[in-house]
């Protein structure tokens, strides 16, 4: 499998001000230290309570948010990855590791070579109603995206408008409506439509399906499906509903505290879920069948602070497993097999 995506050793922190001369008194461990690869064509699911970092390492991914520190390579050849990769461990201060990161890291790109990225990356957010402004005509609020890039404008535009509009499920008789007048299913549609009208590669789809209800929501989900199919998508799907991201992602990462716990093929981690913090969650799921009985896990004590996370193991406060090195030691991902990738000491 290509890789579309590998992010390396990404954070994210958010200064926190204090005193009246509004100071940086602290800092929101957001996203801490985070590594991992998207295919070409997957629907990476993203999952974990919430304020555990998720939109923001979406964020981060696509230069919403500038990274705190990290490498972001975005369809970067293989080969050049790997030599990085080298240089970072033998050569760390080599001019040559300096030039490809300059040339290849997302994360170091400014002015137009970030501009011209945008077109590749886009997002939707989860609430359509605060998403897409109500002021402007559907026309104009999809086709803002091509005319702000310098991608297409007028008659051009418009076509491409109409398009991408036909393949949201809407029409021409859709255009000169304000987002008002639509419901929240076809709002979402007009909100999908936006973000796909620059012909992007990468799409992040932050709980795109959580402001609406269960019958629309399945129509929305197979729209994101056939889309992605269609027009040759990569995803990162972020959902609190474990059961959405189960039918739409290939692969699914748990995130507790600003850090991936787990990683895996999404039926293996449903089925068998390593990651202590990964098993409660998953725990929680109710099951369709009556008979089968599942005891929930229940988590003790309140989530820490992205402030002043624990030492160690993030997790070690609730975790009935906790030993010793937990409160030492962080645990780093670790494939235990089948691409099966936890970060946890009582986990062999
Ligand atoms: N712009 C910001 N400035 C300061 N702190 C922020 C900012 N955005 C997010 N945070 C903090 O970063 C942490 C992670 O937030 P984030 O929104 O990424 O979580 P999330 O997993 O998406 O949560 P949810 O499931 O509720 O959407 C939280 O503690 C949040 O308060
Ligand atoms: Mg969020």
């Amino acid at each position: 499998m290509e890789t579309l995506i590998e992010v390396r050793k990404l954070k994210k922190y958010f200064p926190v001000l204090g005193g009246v001369l509004k100071r940086k008194v602290a800092e929101v461990k957001a996203v801490d230290n985070v590594s991992f690869k998207i295919f070409k064509g997957e629907c990476f699911g993203l999952v974990g309570e919430s304020g555990c970092g998720k939109t923001t390492l979406g964020k981060t991914i696509i230069r919403l948010h500038d990274p705190t520190d990290g490498s972001i390579y975005f369809d970067v050849p293989e080969d050049i990855t790997k030599e990085i990769e080298e240089l970072e461990r033998n050569d760390p201060k080599s001019h040559r590791l300096k030039e490809l990161r300059r040339r290849y890291d997302l994360a170091t790109y400014r002015g137009t070579m970030l501009a011209n990225m945008r077109r590749r990356m886009q997002i939707v957010y989860q609430d359509p109603t605060t998403s897409l402004n109500p002021r402007m005509l559907v026309k104009d609020i999809v086709a803002e995206p091509l005319i702000v890039q310098g991608l297409a404008k007028g008659l051009e535009a418009r076509k491409r408008v109409l398009e991408i509009l036909d393949k949201v499920g809407l029409t021409e008789r859709h255009l000169y409506r304000y987002p008002h007048e639509f419901s929240g299913g076809q709002r979402q549609r007009i909100a999908v439509a936006r973000a796909l009208v620059t012909n992007p590669d990468f799409v992040v789809l932050d709980e795109p399906t959580s402001s609406v209800d269960v019958s629309v929501r399945a129509q929305l989900l197979n729209l994101l499906q056939d889309l992605q199919k269609d027009l040759n998508l990569t995803y990162i799907f972020i959902s609190h509903d474990l059961s959405v991201v189960e039918c739409i992602a290939n692969r699914v990462a748990v995130m507790y505290l600003g850090k991936i716990v787990e990683v895996t093929q999404t039926e293996e981690l449903y089925k068998n879920p390593l990651h202590p913090y990964a098993r409660a969650l998953f725990s929680a799921i109710p099951i369709p069948d009556p008979t089968v009985k599942r005891k929930p896990i229940i988590l003790t004590g309140e989530v820490p602070s992205p402030v002043n996370p624990p030492t160690g193991c993030r997790f070690h406060p609730r975790c009935q497993y906790a030993m010793e090195i937990c409160s030492k030691e962080e645990p780093q991902l670790r494939d235990v097999g089948n691409n099966h990738l936890v970060a946890c000491f009582a986990v062999d």
